[in-house]
């Protein structure tokens, strides 16, 4: 595993010269990000050597390099999610080869169904921490020492210094943003009433499919981490509304300038 991150890394390395200390995992609410970062390069994941390849619909695949505003960024246009039939090590892997690169700071948004009965569809939600419900561990099998301990502490997963500032940056703009812990699941099913109940009684405030994985790893190798999701659905109940794909997309992309000013004004300013 160790030989094909290096092998990714350096041939992306080969490519650009520059590489940047923060990375951005383009999730759902996040795609119009793009058109704000500045000197785009570009290298798609087919032509990478190791990467796998993005199959599910509304993401194309990608690494974008360029700047955001003054600072120098990488960019995943298109993850990789676990219900697309990945194991847990191609789903990480760019994480991988982002720590590989250089990168210490990681920041990702989700789409996300909500429990908490105070949210509401179009509701962004910093996550402050996560419960993993995703049947298979990112760090299950061999531990190699090199890329991180044996036993991860987990204890703020989520950087509680990036977080007071991202609620700065919120005020300041006159954005209400929500918090609270994101349950990881494989999906591809959104959730039954009885699920949605079962997640909140648990700790849970929403639901998705993505980011538990790749922050998992992101943490293993010590990187700092920023999540937000962009609550697409309700899962509160006497509430819980038929969920669809295209539903989801559409309440993110009205959601999406509220996310894109959050992530950009924080990648400047942190
Ligand atoms: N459940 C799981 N994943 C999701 C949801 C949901 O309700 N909404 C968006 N992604």
């Amino acid at each position: 595993m160790i030989e094909k991150i290096k092998e990714t890394a350096a041939f992306i390395k080969e490519r650009f010269p520059i590489i940047p200390e923060t990375a951005i995992i383009l999730g759902t609410g996040l795609g119009e990000l793009v058109n704000h970062i500045t000197n785009q390069k570009e290298l798609a994941y087919k032509d990478i050597p190791n990467f796998p390849i993005s199959t599910v619909e509304g993401h194309s695949g990608k690494l974008i390099f360029g700047k955001l505003g003054t600072k120098d960024i990488m960019a995943m246009q298109g993850r990789f999610h676990f219900y697309e039939g990945y194991d847990m090590k191609q789903v990480t892997f760019p994480v991988r080869v982002m720590k590989q690169l250089g990168v210490k700071t990681l920041f990702v948004s989700n789409a996300a169904g909500g429990m908490n009965p105070t949210f509401k569809v179009g509701d962004l939600m910093v996550i402050r921490d996560h419960i993993n419900l995703f049947p298979e561990h990112p760090l299950h099998g061999k531990n190699y020492n090199e890329l991180g301990p044996r036993f991860p502490d987990m204890s703020e997963a989520y950087s509680k210094r990036l977080i007071k500032k991202a609620f700065e940056i919120a005020e300041k703009n006159n954005i209400y943003l929500q918090q609270g812990v994101y349950v990881g699941t494989q999906g591809p099913t959104f959730e039954t009433p009885a699920e949605y109940k079962y997640f909140k009684i648990i700790g849970g405030d929403a639901v998705g499919m993505s980011t538990v994985p790749e922050v998992i790893v992101a943490r293993h190798s010590d990187m700092e981490v920023f999540a937000i999701s962009v609550i697409t659905d309700l899962g509160v109940e006497g509430i819980v509304e038929k969920a669809s794909h295209e539903e989801v997309q559409k309440a993110a992309a009205l959601a999406q300038p509220k996310m894109t000013l959050i992530m950009k004004e924080l990648v400047e300013q942190f």
